[in-house]
């Protein structure tokens, strides 16, 4: 059924216009001021509302077998999350572990997604080792329409490789044409003080900074920036914090080597203060790099301001407050990492950051749509308002008030790290290539509507 919205002042990463969007199948067919609407064509008035490109998280978990236990949503409750808060495309980690077979994790995180994700997705392959068989496996992945790796300098044991690895892969992706996304921080120095805090008695989640402070991370992003210069792959650094790691990633950029940044949408509105919270409370705050000093916001809305770091991201790694962050009572290294937000990423990044005049409307599409999709092969399938593109349309109410709450959230959760936090505007309506999954802000898509987007390689 075609699909008529009307009215609507369509927001793009350059453009801001009054107009009607015509959809028809699957795509955008025209764009136009007084468009009449085709036979049986559901219309919808979207006067004094926002018309976005569908938002697209490039960093997502769901299917995490991670710290002894699993990330609690799967591809119903995450892709309906997501499509309320107003993306309409996610990339999901596939994080095989060390001892797990490249191609059949991969196949096993297709499987965990097919005929139920309601929106749209792919995968960033995870590479947590490298050896003959996963570069023989990377190759078929890659041609199976993976465009993107991701490494973990973090995380010894579990999903961190090591130099040599790091260095093939690297060869492996500029050989390929793939963009590497990494994890930056150095896991010796986290292991070690880590060791020492704990052996201190120093075991509340108000610790897991300390452990891993900015110097940390920013010795993982250098690491990361000599080995991209000397092999000369295309990088993607996945949830940048700080000063401190992103003076290394803009100096290397500035020497020529071809880095994006990513930050999160918790490190712009949350700080290390919450990890502090007593009572354990701090434990729903607890992600890996860590909330920083307050100071890091307005460096990072800074840098999307002045294009220095191209996206923002959710990280979304949903694990309960009862029983799964329990699990670190007593050693903050215990407690699973993440701090869930798919849903809300587009709120507080409109509350917290346009209303405020951080960011304007441009930028926001620009960080939370067109970049992803730029840097990661959807454009301008994705991304952008344009005939052809898939119809992936937000309507964005800004007269909305509301507040976040676990009681209402979508995500398979027992808290929200933003409880209480208002909201000044939502997502009204919202399509996947054409078909309504939002309505009035409620979910009304269809599990198994969503497609695995395959994706070509070579740097965009
Ligand atoms: O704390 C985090 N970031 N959890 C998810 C795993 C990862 O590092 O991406
Ligand atoms: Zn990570
Ligand atoms: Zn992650």
């Amino acid at each position: 059924m075609a699909l008529l919205i009307k009215h609507g002042e369509i927001i793009t990463a350059n453009e801001r216009y009054v107009a009607d969007i015509l959809c028809e199948g699957e795509s955008i067919r025209r764009i136009g001021r007084n468009l009449s609407a085709p036979q049986g064509a559901e219309v919808i008035d979207a006067r004094g509302k926002y018309v976005f490109p569908g938002f697209i998280d490039p960093h997502v978990h769901i299917y995490l077998p991670f710290m002894g236990t699993y990330a609690k949503d799967d591809y119903c409750s995450a892709s309906r999350a997501a499509l309320v808060g107003g993306t309409t495309t996610l990339i999901e980690m596939c994080c095989p572990a060390r001892q797990d077979d490249a191609l059949a994790s991969f196949e096993l995180w297709q499987g965990k997604a097919a005929g139920k994700s309601a929106c749209d997705y792919t995968f960033h392959m995870g590479v947590t080792k490298f050896d003959a068989r996963t570069e023989k496996q990377l190759r078929q992945i890659v041609r199976r329409g993976i465009n993107s790796f991701k490494v973990f300098l973090a995380y010894k044991g579990a999903f961190g490789i090591d130099d040599t690895e790091l260095y093939r892969t690297l060869q492996l992706a500029r050989e390929l044409g793939v963009i590497v996304t990494a994890h930056c921080e150095n896991e010796t120095l986290v292991a070690e003080r880590s060791r020492e805090l704990i052996a201190a008695g120093k075991t509340g989640p108000r610790y897991h900074e300390p452990s891993r402070p900015v110097l940390v991370e920013a010795e993982g992003v250098h690491h990361l920036m000599t080995f991209t210069e000397l092999t000369g792959a295309a990088v993607y650094i996945v949830h940048l914090s700080c000063q401190e790691a992103l003076a290394q990633a803009l100096a290397a950029r500035a020497r020529g080597v071809r880095v994006s940044v990513e930050t999160l949408i918790q490190y712009l509105t949350l700080d290390k203060s919450y990890a502090e919270k007593p009572r354990f409370e701090g434990a729903k705050y607890v992600m890996s790099p860590p909330l920083r000093d307050k100071r890091n916001q307005a460096v990072l809305w800074q840098g999307l301001r002045d294009g220095l770091v191209q996206t923002v991201a959710t990280d979304h790694a949903p694990f309960d407050f009862r029983k799964q962050k329990e699990m670190g009572r007593n050693d903050f290294t215990r407690i699973p990492n993440g701090i869930p937000s798919l849903e809300e990423r587009i709120n507080l990044l409109y509350t917290y950051g346009v209303k405020p005049g951080k960011i304007n409307l441009h930028t926001l599409v620009n960080v939370a749509s067109t970049q992803v999709a730029k840097i990661f092969g959807l454009f301008p399938r994705k991304g952008t308002i344009q005939p052809g593109a898939d119809a992936d349309l937000v309507v964005y109410d800004p007269e909305y008030r509301g507040k976040i709450s676990v009681q209402t959230q979508q995500m398979n959760l027992d808290y929200s790290a933003f409880e209480g936090w208002k909201i000044a505007g939502r997502p009204d309506v919202v399509t996947v290539r054409g078909q309504v999954a939002v309505r009035e802000g409620k979910f009304v898509g269809r599990y198994g509507h969503g497609q695995f987007l395959a994706r070509r390689p070579g740097y965009y």
